[in-house]
């Protein structure tokens, strides 16, 4: 796995670099293989991005948008209007802007009154969608996640049960601290991605930010250190707050 940390001035910097990611994973994937299969984040970090996206002309044209497939990396356990849906988000920012016809877009049905039936669901998609066996795991051309301030991303909470969900592509996960039901990816089918990018931005996730990358390796503690993919590039982009008390990164 190759690891490269960038420490970029603020979130409008991130938001281009991550830009610049995307569109170049897309052509590659393209030319490869004649789709662009995106997992997006949750969260607010991400919204710079996809705004960019969506309205930034010298983006958004670069981007082959009919042949790209979008995925989320986990959902709230609400449905698809909801403030806190991260399909809403998204739809808000980008999908609702950009020449994506429906079924190009699969969300995780976060309005199931049965998380684990909406991580189910989810879960069928993505082995029909990437034509898997059983216990085969996708392979994402890109995957963009966040990282909360307590060093969790994706729904795989510290402490919680989806830290160990083997053998899965996504599960439920009850997070007691926010007294509510998460879906999420589980860390193995990150892994399997081509690329991961963390955005990170904030001096209230410095000292996680820290932990993650240059403290030892505690995922029950920081669930972010496990994403790392088993054979593809890890890139972080955080701004000098967050990146404040790394002693590793290169800084732009
Ligand atoms: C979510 C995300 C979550 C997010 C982090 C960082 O559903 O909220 O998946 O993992 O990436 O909490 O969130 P911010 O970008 O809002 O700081």
């Amino acid at each position: 796995m190759e690891r490269e940390i960038r420490i970029l001035a603020d979130a409008p910097t991130i938001a281009k670099r991550a830009a610049q990611e995307f569109v170049e994973a897309a052509r590659a994937a393209v030319c490869q293989r004649n789709v662009f299969q995106v997992v997006l984040a949750g969260g607010s970090t991400p919204r710079a991005l996809y705004d960019l996206l969506a309205s930034d002309p010298a983006l958004r044209s670069q981007v082959p948008w009919d042949k790209t497939q979008v995925f989320f990396g986990d959902e709230r356990h609400v449905g698809p209007d909801h403030a806190d849906s991260n399909f809403r988000m998204a739809t808000e920012t980008m999908l609702s802007k950009v020449p994506l016809k429906a079924d190009q877009v699969t969300r995780i049905k976060g309005e199931y009154r049965d998380a684990e039936q909406a991580a189910n669901e989810y879960e069928e998609v993505l082995l029909s969608r990437f034509k898997l066996k059983a216990g085969e795991l996708p392979r994402f051309d890109l995957l963009f996640v966040g990282m909360g301030n307590e060093g969790h991303t994706l729904s795989l909470f510290p402490g919680t049960r989806a830290l160990h969900a083997y053998g899965r592509i996504a599960v439920h996960n009850w997070v007691g601290k926010l007294f509510a039901e998460r879906i999420t990816l589980t860390a193995p089918a990150a892994c399997a991605a081509a690329e991961i990018v963390f955005m990170v931005t904030g001096a209230d996730k410095a000292l996680a930010l820290k932990g993650v990358l240059e403290g030892p390796y505690e995922p029950e503690q920081l669930p972010a250190q496990l994403l790392r993919p088993k054979d593809g590039k890890l890139l972080w982009l955080v701004d000098t707050a967050a990146g404040s008390m790394l002693s590793k990164g290169i800084r732009e």
